[in-house]
């Protein structure tokens, strides 16, 4: 998993509408509290494929250590919660997640394949919105912070996309482009609101 600097033109991810980050910027508080959980719920994805896949030692070597990150991401947001004052919010779901995962197919070894680049879009686009917040913010230490957390979502997305590439070396490029043009019409379906996705 060495050869990760070309994974990333396997997924041509459309690039994000800007009002989403006028949006956004116009909320931030509804993007931190979003964030909490979107940092959450990527350690706890990490680990769900620990939980189907224990015989491929690959997967779960990657998925501790990215699960891991995942953690120290969540600590790092409650903390730029605590220091803005504002509020924390339970999870009020994510039918951006939901609508990509509606897409993983059944059967193995199409779901693992699915799977992996499913995570792999989310990674991406996490990635692109968080660099973008990190671009725009006014606070300095929320700045750093956002773009410390983009570099490392760009490197879980090559994670994925080299676990995909070894696990289904013919079929995973034309997948993740298949799947990178349907994350881009359930972005174009959905909603523009002050959250991560
Ligand atoms: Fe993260
Ligand atoms: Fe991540």
């Amino acid at each position: 998993m060495d050869d990760v600097p070309q994974l990333g033109a396997a997924l041509p991810l459309v690039a994000s509408d800007p009002a989403w980050l006028a949006t956004a910027l116009g909320d931030l508080d509804a993007v931190h509290a979003d964030h909490l959980h979107c940092e959450r719920k990527a350690a706890q994805s990490a680990l769900s494929l620990i939980r189907s896949y224990p015989e491929r030692g690959d997967v779960v070597a990657a998925m501790a250590r990215l699960a891991h990150d995942e953690t120290r991401h969540v600590a790092q947001v409650a903390a730029l919660l605590v220091r803005r004052g504002q509020p924390a919010s339970y999870d009020r779901g994510d039918d951006y997640a939901t609508a990509l995962r509606r897409e993983i197919r059944v059967r193995e070894p199409d779901r693992l394949l699915d799977r992996l680049l499913v995570f792999a879009i989310i990674e991406g686009r996490s990635a692109e919105r968080l660099g973008l917040l990190a671009a725009a913010l006014d606070d300095r230490r929320a700045r750093e912070l956002y773009a410390s957390l983009a570099a490392a979502e760009i490197r879980h997305r090559d994670t994925f996309l080299a676990l995909a590439r070894d696990a289904a070396p013919r079929a995973w490029r034309a997948r993740a482009a298949e799947l990178s043009a349907i994350e881009a019409n359930i972005l174009a379906a959905r909603p523009i609101v002050a959250r991560i996705h």
